[in-house]
């Protein structure tokens, strides 16, 4: 018996000539549910979050999801059960934790642009913390928790200026950008926000990018924030925990991010030598508790020779896999069964109406019409940032747990997808 396991895919593993993600043999999966089909590993979920629970052993730290990467109930759930908290942007994803058993009280909300409603509805749920991105957003945070007799929990998000050096669509620690209070004005900003009747200062808050492959970008941004950790506390404003964002990266492409508890190491040593080893820390971590754990599998439609392309069609698009079209991100491709013979040089791409509807640009692929195909790492910003583009309905997912293949989404009908429609009358 041959086995061998994929970079980037660590659970996935070869068998016989079949593909098994743990105990369930992919090829059987697609036969019974279907295509396109996200497959995830809970175990591969587990492995990776225990990569950070090994660097924060010892340590007061809590892992909150950044459930962004992949909000499906039953992922949260295994997240939940596992005890972390959740980093949410939205009242919807609030109300996802909610249903998916998780802890409102283990709850932080991140985001630029909070509602009124949203704050009330995360006051209402006793969340942690609020992690603030403006000046503005504090004087209405404190207005509505005052309008409610309470005072909500903040840190603010401050913006090191530093390069994450990752896709300038997913760097968001750089002057530049949107997020964040400038590291300049940091100190005043606490300020404003401890005189506030409707606040209470709780942390800080930092998160510098995504898919971030090195270590130095995270320290130079630790550095940063103690800084203002000191001259916020000099001034008479205690930081009582430090939250660090997320934004480690996986690996897509033969990408060498630090692991988990190697990045955590060298962060501590920083927190210990600078005296805030002891100080409650918290981290976001989405697409590296996810990203790895997941697999899409889709069926080759046709084959399509050309003279300046060959392209294999797929019946996977742009809306169930949108980081190719929106960042030309590279995902791993392959065939669930190996065939013999030549390999051919494709463009792997759907079926939807436009140029960008593409998984994959050149990829050597030994191929026949009603082969299925993995698209690998996809457990992390695919089927959270699925459409409907097309009407294709989104599709389904599957939880493999050991031997056992749990349904945690059927494939949505047409029924559903009109739902919330109406013709004029
Ligand atoms: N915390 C905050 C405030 C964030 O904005 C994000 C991600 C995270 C935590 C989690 O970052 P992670 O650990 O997953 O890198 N759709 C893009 C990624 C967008 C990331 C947005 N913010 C992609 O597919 O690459």
């Amino acid at each position: 018996m041959t086995h061998s396991t994929l970079a980037g895919a660590p659970f996935v593993a070869t068998q016989n000539n079949a593909l098994y993600l743990e105990g369930v043999e992919l090829a059987a999966l697609a036969r019974t549910h279907g295509t396109p089909l996200f497959v995830y590993s809970k175990a591969a979920m587990l492995s990776a979050l225990a990569a950070y629970q090994r660097g924060f052993a010892g340590r007061n730290a809590r892992i909150c999801y950044a459930m962004k990467a992949n909000s499906s109930l039953a992922v949260l759930q295994v997240f939940a059960q596992a005890g972390c908290g959740f980093d949410i942007v939205s009242g919807g994803e609030l109300q996802r934790v909610i249903v998916a058993g998780g802890d409102a009280a283990k709850v932080i909300f991140s985001g630029v642009g909070k509602t009124r409603t949203e704050m009330r509805q995360a006051l209402e749920a006793g969340i942690a913390c609020f992690n603030v991105e403006s000046e503005a957003e504090l004087e209405v945070l404190s207005e509505v928790a005052q309008s409610m007799g309470q005072r909500a929990p903040v840190s603010i998000r401050v913006n090191p200026n530093v390069d994450a050096k990752t896709h300038p669509y997913i760097s968001t620690g750089l002057k530049g950008n949107k997020f964040g209070v400038a590291h300049e004005r940091a100190l005043q900003t606490y300020q404003r926000a401890a005189s506030l009747p409707g606040l209470e200062v709780r942390g800080i808050d930092c998160h510098i990018g995504s898919q971030i492959t090195e270590s130095t970008p995270y320290l130079d941004a630790m550095d940063r924030v103690l800084d203002l950790v000191q001259a916020i506390e000099a001034a008479g404003i205690e930081i009582h925990h430090i939250d660090f964002g997320g934004g480690l990266g996986i690996n897509y492409n033969g990408d060498t991010p630090p692991a988990a508890d190697a990045l955590w190491a060298q962060l501590l040593a920083k927190l210990d030598a600078r005296g805030y080893g002891q100080r409650q820390l918290m981290i976001e971590p989405g697409r590296s508790l996810v990203g790895n754990a997941g697999v899409c599998l889709t069926e080759v439609l046709y084959l399509k020779p050309g003279e300046q392309k060959n392209f294999c069609i797929v019946d996977a698009a742009m809306n169930d896999l949108p980081r190719p079209a929106m960042y030309e991100a590279f995902h791993q491709i392959v065939p669930l069964a190996q065939r013999s013979g030549e390999a051919v040089t494709y463009d792997v791409v759907g079926p939807i109406c436009e140029s960008g509807d593409w998984l994959g640009r050149d990829r050597s692929l030994i191929v026949q019409t009603g082969d299925v195909l993995a698209v690998l790492s996809t457990g992390a910003y695919c089927m959270a940032m699925a459409s409907n583009y097309n009407t294709r309905g989104r599709a389904a997912e599957i939880l493999v747990d050991g031997d056992k293949a749990h349904v945690i989404r059927r494939r949505e009908s047409f029924a559903d997808q009109i739902a919330c429609e109406a013709l004029v009358r």
